[in-house]
């Protein structure tokens, strides 16, 4: 026996396909210590089926890649420890639903990429003064976190069970939004991005994207609503548009 060897096994259910269709293929894994969902999918491809395809690279939890559907809830692979789930059961490993599927866990997430490339970069107000306040960057910090693994554009029902891609960016660029909407010299002005391209009237406040955030990022709280104010404030608040031609204040500020 290895090391590491527990004496135990876990059958796997892996979701073997491309887009013409495909099946769970059960594996049957002897488990080591500490073993995590992408080391029994590693252990199955070096001795029963080297085809299977995946995507990951740190196994540490900070690239965002292997990114999947475990016993139905999305889920990074190298986090999900088997001794976490019911002893004796199998385990279910499928690929994101929200992404068209290329082969077996890999989902083409290029759609994300291409939202982000609209999203206005970061623009230093002019003569903006360098020097703010540590409370400031404690607020933008935390959606500097996020790790793009997309789990929460995967659990978020506007894209997964609505197909809204074309009217809503989805929660994870809902946060990028805040990082830089939020950010204290800032000076770019995205809201009516916000309301008419990234759809953030859609999002109906479910917190599944902040349940499923492997940062931890308080995605609802801390990102959506804040900017979900904006606009209305902008858009609904006849009081707030007079302060702001008056005095020339961003939304929020
Ligand atoms: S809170 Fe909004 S963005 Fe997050 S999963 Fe729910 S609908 Fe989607
Ligand atoms: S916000 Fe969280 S769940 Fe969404 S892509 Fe970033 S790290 Fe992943
Ligand atoms: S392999 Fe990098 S996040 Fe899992």
């Amino acid at each position: 026996m290895n090391a590491g060897a527990t004496g135990r096994e876990v059958v796997l259910r892996v979701y073997r396909g491309d887009a013409n269709g495909g099946e769970e293929v059960a594996y049957t894994v002897p488990v080591e210590t500490g073993m995590v969902v992408l080391d029994a999918i590693h252990w199955i491809q070096a001795h029963r089926a080297p085809d299977l395809a995946v995507r990951w690279n740190c196994k540490a939890a900070k690239c965002g890649s292997c990114s999947a559907e475990v016993n139905g809830k999305p889920a990074l692979m190298c986090k999900s420890r088997l001794d976490h789930f019911p002893e004796g059961q199998p385990i279910t490993v499928r690929p994101m639903k929200t992404f068209p599927i290329v082969r077996d866990l890999v989902t083409d997430v290029k759609w994300n990429y291409e939202i982000n490339k609209r999203i206005a970069p970061f623009q230093p107000r002019a003569n903006a003064e360098w020097r703010w306040q540590q409370s400031d960057i404690d607020r933008v910090q935390e959606f500097r976190k996020c790790i793009e693994c997309f789990l929460c554009q995967d659990v978020c029902h506007v894209l997964r069970s609505h197909e809204l891609k074309h009217q809503f960016a989805g929660p994870r660029f809902l946060v990028r939004i805040a990082g830089l909407e939020m950010h204290p010299i800032d000076g770019a002005d995205r809201v009516p991005f916000l309301k008419d391209t990234a759809g953030i009237g859609l999002c109906n406040i479910t917190k599944c994207c902040t349940e499923v955030c492997p940062e931890g990022i308080t995605i609802t709280d801390n990102a959506i609503i804040p900017l979900k104010e904006r606009v209305v404030d902008r858009y609904y608040d006849p009081v707030q548009r007079v302060w702001r031609a008056i005095t020339g204040a961003k939304d929020g500020t």
